[in-house]
């Protein structure tokens, strides 16, 4: 096994009520001045208003960029960024799921690395620690509010960056579970497969390691074991609770283990149709493990196994087959279209989607490495 080195931000709180307590750290810390990246929705529906409130009761100032696209883009760091810059901030929170956490990574790294948010896509291109960032989560989830990982989208090429680095990592991550309460299902159940994604891609990696084993398993059965819960009622405190420790395991598996061929196919998509990144996760994630089996059986069987599946009797492929059959009932029980066709994806496009996938620095742990035409299989199987 290769050595590894492990990152997750260095406070980390989660459980109902820790928001109040996150304020009082940020004063603790000396920050005095936010910027706030969030979207339009949780502005309106007055969340943002109630972080400033906790904020301004710690006597930090704050100012809102709530322009950020669902799926984060070039335009959306720059507008952050000048914001910043006018309001001379020392601190950047971000409130949402992923694409808030991901847009403010980018603002904080550029504010203390300067330069274009281009220069930093792939593994640890920057010199300096991105400004204090810390990240209130209200989906379960991207796990981005503790990830290094840091994903915008090149309006000018279609594409999504993947920026992997250690400096992105926030100083600081919030899970509190009352602020996913009012997530609608859809919502619920797109964030909570990315992170049954995220959790079985990190146990299958070729990076992974006993320590992102551990986190990864216990993921999916939490996962396997909520999800349904909480899309079924969103008010189900202990299904909310439970998914959010579950997204967060599966973020300390893959922050260290890294991903494979789900998400650097995913990220296409998203970046070519605009599609949400939790979908397409559910729909390529059992295709890409049949790809994956011919590897890694005995580990799918794992996986099926932390699924609450009996395997025993049970040889490796039996177990693989049962993890993929697992897979898609619980992506169908919570509501995941199909296939790329409900999504509107072109097979004319395939050969664009999967060299862009190829250079996409996810699949570089996936645990075999695909050509070109098995990755345009993959795709047309998904359809
Ligand atoms: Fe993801």
């Amino acid at each position: 096994m290769a050595a590894s080195t492990f990152f997750i931000p260095s406070v980390n709180m989660i459980g109902s009520g820790c928001l109040e307590e996150a304020a009082n750290t940020m004063k603790q810390q000396g920050l005095g001045y936010a910027l706030i990246v969030t979207d339009k929705v949780l502005n309106n529906i007055g969340v943002v208003a109630q972080v400033q409130q906790l904020l301004a009761a710690q006597q930090i100032e704050s100012c809102v960029y709530d322009g950020t696209h669902p799926n984060p883009t070039t335009l959306n760091v720059k507008q952050g960024l000048a914001l910043l810059q006018e309001h001379r901030c020392d601190c950047v929170v971000s409130l949402g799921g992923g694409s808030p956490h991901d847009c403010a990574k980018g603002i904080a790294l550029l504010a203390t690395n300067g330069g274009d948010i281009k220069d930093y896509e792939g593994v640890d291109r920057s010199a300096k620690p991105q400004l204090p960032m810390i990240a209130i989560n209200t989906t379960a989830g991207t796990a981005s509010e503790m990830t290094r990982f840091c994903i915008i989208t090149d309006e000018a090429r279609h594409i999504k960056m993947a920026i992997v680095d250690k400096h992105v990592t926030p100083i600081l991550s919030v899970n509190d579970p009352h602020l996913m309460a009012g997530m609608p299902k859809g919502l619920t159940a797109a964030t909570g497969m990315d992170a049954l994604t995220h959790a079985i891609e990190a146990y299958v990696s070729s990076a992974a390691n006993p320590i992102t084993d551990a986190c990864a398993l216990k993921a999916v059965t939490m996962i396997t074991e909520s999800l349904r819960d909480a899309v079924a009622d969103g008010n189900n405190m202990q299904a909310r609770e439970n998914m959010a420790y579950a997204q967060f395991l599966a973020g300390m598996a893959f922050n260290n283990a890294s991903l494979g061929y789900v998400h650097a196919m995913a990220h296409q998509l998203g970046g070519f149709y605009d599609l949400p990144h939790g979908v397409c996760n559910a729909v390529l994630l059992p295709h890409v493990q049949e790809f994956n089996t011919s590897v890694c059986a005995s580990r799918l069987k794992d996986v099926a196994a932390a699924m609450g599946l009996d395997v025993t009797h049970l040889n490796d492929q039996q177990g693989a087959a049962a993890c993929i059959a697992a897979i898609r009932l619980l992506a169908q029980d919570v509501g995941i279209p199909a296939g790329l066709r409900d999504l509107k994806v072109k097979e004319q496009d395939f050969d664009t989607l999967a060299a862009n996938a190829l250079k996409d620095a996810c699949g570089f742990t996936n645990p075999i490495q695909a050509t070109h035409e098995q990755i345009v299989a993959i795709f047309r199987a998904a359809m």
